[in-house]
């Protein structure tokens, strides 16, 4: 096998993954940030955002968000999607294609319930991708659901949650000198992995 395998990765590209991840949380300022991209079904176009990587959990990578947006509505049409990182320190790029599907929502209420209380009242309070008149009308919102819950705990609003991203091809790229990157693809086949070194 390719030296580089043993050097840079090894087999199972999850377990890579996570120790890429790792060693981005040591360098990088935002490590969590992740593109995630969807597709469009509608006008057949691609679409992408930023959203953070809170985790793997049973393989799958997690990210949360308002299952009333934008990409979670192209996320129901269609659960394929592509996630990327990028650590600008680390010169490390992971490309990952995979299929989406909502959590528990056991699991997304103890997310939430962990979250600062001004994360809970601003995921309670946004319809997010949904137009609003002004800035003013969406402070007033806050305002409101501040007294609201002066006393109790913000409650998990049901269209918000976590999705479980199931990954089933990685791209693993490391900056070389020269613009001579190195870059390994790795494809599900069953319960293997095929690697394979792609050109710069
Ligand atoms: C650094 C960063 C992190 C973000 N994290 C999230 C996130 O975890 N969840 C989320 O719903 N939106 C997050 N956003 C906002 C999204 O990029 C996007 O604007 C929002 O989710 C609406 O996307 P949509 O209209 O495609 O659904 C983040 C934005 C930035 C710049």
């Amino acid at each position: 096998m390719d030296n580089l395998i043993n050097y840079f990765l090894n087999k199972d590209p999850v377990g890579s993954f996570q120790e890429w991840y790792a060693d981005a949380k040591k360098v990088e300022q935002n490590p969590e940030a992740m593109t995630l991209s969807t597709v469009d079904l509608n006008n057949n176009r691609p679409d992408s955002r930023t959203v953070l990587f809170k985790g793997m959990k049973d393989g799958q990578l997690t990210f949360y968000t308002n299952y009333h947006s934008v990409k979670a509505k192209e996320l129901d049409e269609n659960n394929e999607a592509c996630v990327l990182f990028y650590w600008h320190v680390s010169k490390r790029q992971v490309r990952i294609q995979g299929r989406v599907t909502k959590m528990t929502a056991a699991d997304s209420d103890k997310y939430f319930n962990g979250r600062d209380r001004q994360s809970q009242l601003a995921s309670y309070i946004s319809n997010q991708s949904s137009p609003i008149a002004d800035k003013d009308t969406l402070m007033k919102k806050l305002s409101d659901a501040d007294q609201k819950f002066q006393d109790t705990q913000v409650p998990r609003p049901g269209n918000w949650g976590g999705f479980l991203f199931e990954p089933y091809e990685f791209e693993f790229f490391v900056y070389g000198d020269y613009r001579i990157n190195d870059r390994f693809l790795y494809k599900k086949s069953h319960n293997d992995w095929i690697i394979t070194r792609l050109q710069p």
